[in-house]
């Protein structure tokens, strides 16, 4: 590593995630959050005193311009997060923005070309790519633990009580189940098995025009994955991964799994792999290791990797008739 000094953090938009966030960034020795930007004044008090940041700014412009910042954690609703991220790398930060990317593939081109121009690294937050037990899961697959794959099943649901006032269901926002939770089943049909071939969606509808509940089908030239996602009902949240040879279960929910199940020969191997704090703390140090390394993109989530999967969410979004 060429600077083992700390990577100074901001954070914009203090809602849930950006507190989960913060609870694993303590975690971590070389990370300092040193400043927080809410759009109001007293939450971004609250949040800094919470959280031991030296400055709370009232504006995200505001700690966009504070010189202590490396990088800026982007955790406000999907439809700012390519406007955002744009004026955060212009001011010659480097940015990790929370998933999806952006609401449109053009939008997300823009981040990556922002990122590109002003040489600072870009990442979107697929934390689910960096905690251990999708790490190992990968590396044993593209081993050939479980032969040639050939089915994958997962899902993101859960029964959300109140749909109205939510930001899941708030189209100006960028609300639904494909963008919000979607994203997770297809990232990992993406991750093991590429750009699928044809893809069929099929969605139910919230009053406001975003989709509740959205399955997929992606048709690959040797595999088929089936996802699911949704917010109108509860669902096990096991990812089932098939092969030739073999299956993998990746523990509930998969996306912050503590471990994987191998079923293979009429045996069952149990894998326990717990992530570090909430499962934050990795997408963090995988920044830092970047960063550290006049990286501007992460060669285990990368543009082109974003990028992919936008376009292929933009296809289901135009399959389902989702507009913004
Ligand atoms: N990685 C994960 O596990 C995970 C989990 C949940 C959500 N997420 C993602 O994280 C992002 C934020 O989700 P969240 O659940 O944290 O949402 P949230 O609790 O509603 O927080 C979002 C924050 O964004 C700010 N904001 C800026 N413009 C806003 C607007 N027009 N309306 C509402 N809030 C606005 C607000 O902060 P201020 O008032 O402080 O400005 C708000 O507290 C989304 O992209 C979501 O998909 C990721």
């Amino acid at each position: 590593m060429k600077n083992a000094n700390k990577i100074k953090w901001g954070i914009i938009g203090l809602g849930n995630i950006a507190n989960q966030f913060a609870t694993d960034l303590v975690l971590i020795e070389n990370a300092s959050l040193v400043a927080v930007a809410s759009r109001n004044t007293d939450k971004a008090n609250e949040f800094a005193q919470k959280y031991n940041a030296e400055n709370a700014y009232d504006s995200y412009d505001a700690l966009f311009q504070d010189e202590q910042v490396d990088i800026v954690y982007i955790a406000t609703p999907h439809d700012s997060h390519a406007e955002l991220s744009i004026k955060a790398l212009e001011n010659g930060k480097h940015v990790l923005c929370e998933k999806p990317i952006a609401l449109s593939y053009s939008d997300a081109e823009k981040m990556i070309e922002a990122s590109r121009k002003h040489n600072k690294f870009f990442m979107e937050a697929f934390w689910t790519r960096f905690i251990p037990s999708v790490q190992e899961v990968l590396y044993k697959i593209n081993n050939g633990v479980i032969g040639d794959l050939k089915y994958i099943n997962a899902d993101f649901a859960f029964f959300v009580k109140e749909l109205e006032g939510n930001r899941m269901t708030d189209k100006k926002l960028g609300g639904g189940a494909l963008f919000d939770v979607g994203v997770y089943p297809l990232f990992l049909s993406y991750i093991l098995l590429g750009k699928p071939k044809e893809i069929i969606a099929k969605s139910t509808y919230h009053k406001s025009g975003v989709d509740l509940q959205t399955t997929m089908i992606l048709h690959y030239e040797n595999a088929q994955a089936v996802l699911h996602a949704g917010f109108v009902s509860e669902s096990n949240m096991k990812a089932s991964i098939s092969g030739t040879e073999g299956r993998i279960e990746l523990n509930s929910p998969w996306f912050m799994a503590d471990g994987y199940s191998i079923f293979k020969d009429n045996h069952e191997a149990a894998f326990n792999l717990p992530t570090f704090g909430k499962g934050y703390a990795h997408e963090a140090l995988e920044c830092h290791y970047c960063i550290q390394n006049d990286m501007i993109e992460s060669k285990q989530w990368s543009h082109q990797n974003s990028l992919d999967l936008s376009a292929i969410v933009e296809e289901i979004k135009n399959q389902i008739g989702l507009e913004f």
